[in-house]
């Protein structure tokens, strides 16, 4: 199995069928990527979002994606760092599979996400990177029609990068997952 991919880059610039946003509880937009999206895509995309009601922490909604190269934004809202005895780890892992769940349903092949929760929210970054990486594998194992072809793990900078490699890595060494 090839379908993961951890890259370094601009997730605003990643031709994928749906990109994932670090949004908020609002869909109000922000700083980070969600910000970096927001510029990206254009005004239509807030006034979207403006009418989907907000959304709870752990789910995401999807909108299109306007001026992006993408077809579709699945906004998933993370939860805020409180210690980790609120729900966090299970909040985390349900924003990623909700999404890729969006993804299927709407069609899309190829999905890419950011490091959900790891930047305003806090989140430490590499119990994030494990339980990023856990849910994408489990959910590409469950996935036997293989309708996702390509999950991108986009990382910003460098240290976000290696601590995602250092993660996979170590996770194929467990034998839980498979590239
Ligand atoms: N492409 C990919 N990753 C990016 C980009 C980008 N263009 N810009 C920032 N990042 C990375 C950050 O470096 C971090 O690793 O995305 C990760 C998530 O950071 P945040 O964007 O701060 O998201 P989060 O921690 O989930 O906080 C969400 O921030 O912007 C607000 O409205 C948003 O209130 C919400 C909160």
């Amino acid at each position: 199995m090839n379908r993961i991919q951890i890259v370094q880059g601009d997730i605003t610039k990643v031709e994928v069928d749906a990109i994932v946003n670090a949004a908020n509880s609002r869909l109000a937009g922000g700083g980070g990527v969600d910000g970096a999206i927001h510029r990206a895509a254009g005004p239509g995309l807030i006034e979207e979002c403006s009418r989907l009601g907000g959304c709870d922490t752990g789910s995401a909604k999807i909108t299109g994606a306007y001026d992006l190269p993408a077809r579709y934004v699945i906004h998933a809202v993370g939860p805020i760092w409180q210690g980790g005895q609120a729900g966090e780890p299970s909040l985390l892992a349900s924003c990623y599979r909700r999404s890729l769940e969006l993804a299927v349903e709407h069609g899309a092949r190829t999905i890419a996400f950011p490091a959900i929760s790891c930047g305003i929210y806090g989140y430490p970054l590499s119990a994030a990177a494990e339980i990023a990486v856990k849910e994408v594998v489990s959910f590409l194992e469950l996935d036997e029609s293989e309708s996702l072809e390509m999950v991108l793990l986009v990382c910003f900078d460098s240290g976000v990068h290696e601590c995602y490699e250092r993660v996979f890595e170590d996770l194929c060494r467990r034998g839980r997952g498979q590239r």
